[in-house]
């Protein structure tokens, strides 16, 4: 058998296919090592069933893949973790050469299948706890919604403890040769970025799927991505508990500072805004948009009870790092959605107004009406200012 195919048990065989060359997962994340879309055939005494396909552009190889094994048209059924194109593009062809084929998947995916296919499909929907028979080995399904689509589940067999995890405990990392994590060097850092780029806006609901894998014995863990976790799958299943713990309740309520003052007046503005709410006994953290590191700004956003955004207008609108720092938002799992808008201006001051859209979009409420003021500040303003970030700290401290 060509080393295209693996043996991952007895009767479990992946069937992916490598993408080596990747450089942009989704034309969005940076992808070092490409990445693998892993297909599993998993063969019972009386059924043969799929987990997953590959992305579209390799269907040829992924159904010469299959064939190595047994014919396509002989499957009775594929389970359908999660329908991103990535592991549905090859669903087309597959069901042109076995229209029968039984499509196991959660309701919000034959929804998606529906609009991703265009074609009449044999689709079973399948719920949390539902046992498929394939004659002396058994599939288990569990539900695990947003991780890290609404439409994700995970699949366990059963008698050997193995789970398919989906895109979860996967990696954008493509292994020369070999699939399983004891044949590979060190990939620990394509496996927590891809976490970070993935899985991290989700951590509330990785933890509700953690919760449903406690009490499973499990053996390996195959995902959708990267490497077969037959040695390391319970550091894997620990990095995603430490990684999506809640944050720790301080003492203090928190807020994010984050400012951009091109003259210096949206910074003295924030200093008194600062200083208002330390005494209001918050814990501040600031950060100068022109050159923060977004880690530090994502990690502070995921434990702050209120964002407080300073900004100019320049050429009419809000310059680039602010509307860079408002796209971090939605990657990370925000503690709270209260935020405030403040700023000085010099000729028009759209600014501020473009950023309250913004954060209206992303489903944010305003802790405070929005502060503005002409050039440098005065005494008045900065009163104001103190009223503004008065009301920030009982909006917040009330909601708390
Ligand atoms: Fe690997 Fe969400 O697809």
């Amino acid at each position: 058998m060509s080393s295209s195919v693996v043996a991952v048990s007895s009767s479990v065989h992946w069937v992916g296919v490598r993408h080596p060359d990747l450089q942009f997962f989704d034309d969005l994340f940076p992808t070092h090592n490409g990445t693998t879309y892993n297909s599993y055939l998993v063969r019972g005494r009386d059924k043969t069933i799929l987990i997953d396909s590959v992305k579209e552009k390799f269907s040829d190889e992924f159904l010469a893949n299959i064939e190595q094994i047994l014919p396509v048209a002989s499957i009775d059924a594929i389970v359908v973790n999660h329908t991103e194109p990535d592991h549905s593009g090859a669903l087309g062809r597959l069901v042109e050469l076995n229209p029968k084929l039984v499509i196991y998947c959660s309701r919000p995916a034959a929804n998606f299948l529906k609009q991703l296919l265009h074609r009449p499909l044999n689709i079973e929907v399948v719920e949390d706890g539902q046992k498929i028979d394939l004659g002396g080995k058994t599939l288990r399904i569990i539900s695990a919604p947003f991780l890290h689509w609404p439409d994700t589940i995970m699949t366990c067999l059963v008698e050997e403890q193995i789970l398919f995890s989906c895109d979860a405990f996967g990696a954008h990392y493509c292994p020369k040769g070999y699939m399983f994590d004891d044949q590979i060097a060190d990939f620990s850092s394509d496996f927590h970025a891809y976490f970070d780029s993935i899985m991290r806006p989700f951590k509330d609901k990785i933890r509700e799927a953690l919760s449903r894998i406690d009490d499973l014995p499990i053996q390996m863990v195959c995902p959708s991505h990267g490497p077969i976790r037959r040695l390391t799958h319970a550091d894997a299943i620990h990095s995603y508990r430490r990684w999506s713990a809640l944050p720790p309740e301080g003492e203090k309520p928190k807020a994010v500072l984050a400012i951009l003052s091109s003259h210096g007046n949206t910074r003295l503005m924030g200093g008194v805004v600062r200083q208002t709410l330390e005494a209001r006994g918050f814990d501040v953290q600031e950060f100068a948009l022109c050159g923060m590191r977004d880690d530090d700004f994502r990690d502070a956003l995921e434990q702050a009870d209120v964002l407080l955004i300073g900004s100019p207008t320049i050429q009419r609108d809000a310059p680039p790092h602010v509307w860079h720092a408002l796209s971090l938002l939605s990657t990370v799992t925000l503690k709270s959605r209260l935020a405030a808008v403040f700023g000085s201006f010099g000729w028009s001051g759209e600014a501020a107004g473009m950023i309250e859209t913004r954060l209206a979009g992303l489903k944010f409420k305003l802790a405070a009406e929005t502060l503005t003021c002409r050039f440098t500040p005065t005494e008045e303003v900065f009163e104001s200012t103190r009223l503004f970030a008065g009301q920030i700290a009982d909006t917040v401290l009330n909601e708390g």
